[in-house]
């Protein structure tokens, strides 16, 4: 593997937690809005703490402001996902955000099937994310919207933003509706605050958790999640820059993969956490001591924990 710059490309791979606001590289925002400098862009992109994540996350958002905008972001994100060997995406669209913003979801979401369905690459699907410090109601037209779409290319909801600040167990009702409605169930937990937050997101049906680092902090919630197989959305460069660790040497993705839970990698923010899908399974390798049939097995498990069929036979 070491000899070879393109094992870590040519593993036919999925991308399972990546926020499509979170990947707008700073070259992309300066088309949109040509009237800022790369350097006024990259300055927004320097923030501390996740607090301070999520004012940059916002104002990134804030930058898409027409369907348009939207679009440009997807294309150039497929892009490089297909550079990567990414085969299959399941990209989350803030929706809550979307409505915050008070613009038309149909118009961008409509714009953003149209980019999907412009290339062949990656096999895309969309998970529409709700604000979970906004609360149950505000999260309503959001779980609305994605059991319209469910036939039109919407897999899945989540809820995601500041965990400390709006507790799964606010969403319980919406999260058995959306089952009910054919939609498949994953949830941000465990990243910033404690287990307990990812009990929550089992209770309220979580199929998949983004994040789940805390949950090693408690034997019984490790045990839980092996039994149920719940899969853990890990993303190492994430949990270093936002703070969630304090560094390197703490994140767990180890003592995770040790214990025998499911685990896939993702970029979760690429642009705002400067990586890539490639990267963090280098960082996989290089920080965490994964070795070659390890990074196959995380590519396995990446495609084989989809919310959809995806197969080998759809040559890359
Ligand atoms: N939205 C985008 N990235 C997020 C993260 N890491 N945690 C919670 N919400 C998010
Ligand atoms: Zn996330």
């Amino acid at each position: 593997m070491k000899d070879d710059p393109h094992f870590i490309r040519d593993l036919p791979k999925a991308e399972l937690h990546l926020h499509l606001e979170g990947s707008v590289e700073p070259e992309t925002i300066q088309r949109i809005d040509p009237s800022l400098t790369l350097e006024a862009i990259r300055e927004q992109f320097r923030y501390t703490g996740f607090a301070g994540f999520l004012k940059s996350y916002v104002w990134v958002s804030r930058k898409l402001t027409t369907p348009e905008a939207y679009a440009l972001a997807a294309r150039d994100l497929f892009q490089r996902l297909a550079r990567q060997g990414v085969v299959y995406a399941e990209i989350t669209i803030s929706a809550g955000v979307i409505l915050w913003k008070r613009q038309d979801f149909h118009e961008i979401y409509a714009a953003l099937r149209n980019e999907a369905a412009a290339q062949d690459k990656v096999d895309v699907w969309w998970i529409l994310d709700a604000v979970r410090q906004f609360g149950a109601e505000a999260a309503r037209p959001v779980f609305e919207l994605a059991a319209e779409y469910r036939d039109r290319g919407v897999v899945a909801i989540g809820v995601g933003g500041d965990e400390a600040n709006g507790p799964a167990l606010w969403f319980k009702d919406l999260y058995a509706a959306a089952r009910t409605n054919g939609l498949r169930l994953t949830c941000h937990a465990g990243e910033v605050t404690d287990a307990a937050s990812v009990w929550q997101a089992l209770e309220i049906g979580a199929e998949r958790i983004g994040h789940g680092i805390r949950s090693m902090d408690d034997p019984d919630l490790v045990r839980e999640l092996r039994e149920r197989g719940t899969v853990l959305e890990v993303c190492p460069s994430s949990n270093v820059c936002t703070g969630a660790v304090a560094s390197w040497q703490e994140h767990p993705l180890r003592r995770m993969w040790n214990a025998g839970l499911n685990v896939v990698l993702g970029t979760d923010d690429p642009a705002l956490f400067f990586t890539s899908v490639e990267q963090e399974y280098r960082l996989a390798a290089e920080r965490f001591g994964f070795g070659e049939a390890d990074l196959r097995k995380l590519a396995e498990n990446s495609l084989e924990f989809a919310f959809r069929p995806w197969k080998l036979s759809q040559t890359p």
